[in-house]
């Protein structure tokens, strides 16, 4: 049985007050749900984040990471100080992160090992676009852009990462995959994970659905089979959006 996990990734929004509103609001829930839930705020906020959150069930994340451990990278955050802010989670090959800073395969890939040699587990991203769906090629893309991101992990690695499958033509635009389309994507990404992987990493690992998830649709999404969480963008930044898809289904 596969615990489901809901992921709040806020992006370039929020704020030091936002923060306290949503936890305080989020804390009291947490005993109402069976969900995991996991906050990727803006790096500044996750020192603070760690203090207001420890002795409760919501976990601190992060939206991104360099490869190098340290070094000249202006403007980047390293692994090892993710871990010292009691970084938990974090999110690499966002669609945004590939298209606006042209990350490739290969360089989400080394931060997936540099997130799980400090002992943080990466939420890869993967998804198609728009284009690419309509031209067919879907299944494809999903599939290639999964075999780069976990294909000769250790077995105790790929146990460490969950996957979030992210149509880009869903992202932000308030039009979701259909449940069914979600799920079926979702089968075909654990099959794959059976050879990629193993059976037993496939049926262990969590494939969240994101892109325009929101109140409404949250229980319907959850509710099938292969869904086995959110990555929500948007609604994640609504005080009475988030917490709703927190407890669905619950
Ligand atoms: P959205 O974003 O929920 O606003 O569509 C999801 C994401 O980009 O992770």
């Amino acid at each position: 049985m596969r615990t489901r996990l809901v992921v709040a990734n806020w992006k370039m929004n929020g704020s030091f007050a936002l923060l306290d509103e949503m936890l305080s609001i989020l804390e009291p829930l947490m005993d109402k749900t069976a969900s995991e839930v996991v906050l990727c705020p803006p790096d500044v906020l996750l020192s603070s984040m760690k203090s207001a959150v420890e002795g409760t069930q919501i976990a601190v994340g992060a939206q991104n990471v360099h490869s190098e451990v340290s070094g000249a990278f202006t403007g980047e955050t390293s692994a090892g100080l993710l871990q010292e802010c009691g970084v938990q989670w974090c999110i690499v090959g966002h669609s945004e992160r590939r298209n606006l800073f042209a990350e490739t395969d290969e360089f989400i890939r080394s931060k997936t090992e540099t997130l799980l040699k400090h002992g943080i587990r990466p939420i890869l991203c993967i998804g198609e676009s728009l284009e690419q769906r309509e031209a067919g090629k879907h299944e494809e893309v999903v599939i290639a852009q999964l075999g780069k991101g976990l294909a000769g992990l250790a077995v105790d690695d790929q146990n460490r990462c969950v996957v979030a499958y992210e149509p880009i033509w869903a992202i932000g635009t308030g039009k979701t995959a259909t449940p069914e389309e979600a799920n079926s994507m979702h089968k075909i990404i654990r099959k794959e994970l059976e050879s990629l992987a193993s059976p037993e990493v496939a049926e262990k690992m969590q494939i969240l659905y994101g892109g325009s998830v929101n109140a409404e649709n949250a229980e319907t999404l959850l509710s099938q089979s292969e869904i086995d969480g959110a990555l929500v963008g948007g609604a994640s930044l609504k005080t009475a959006a988030f917490p709703q898809i927190v407890v669905a289904g619950s």
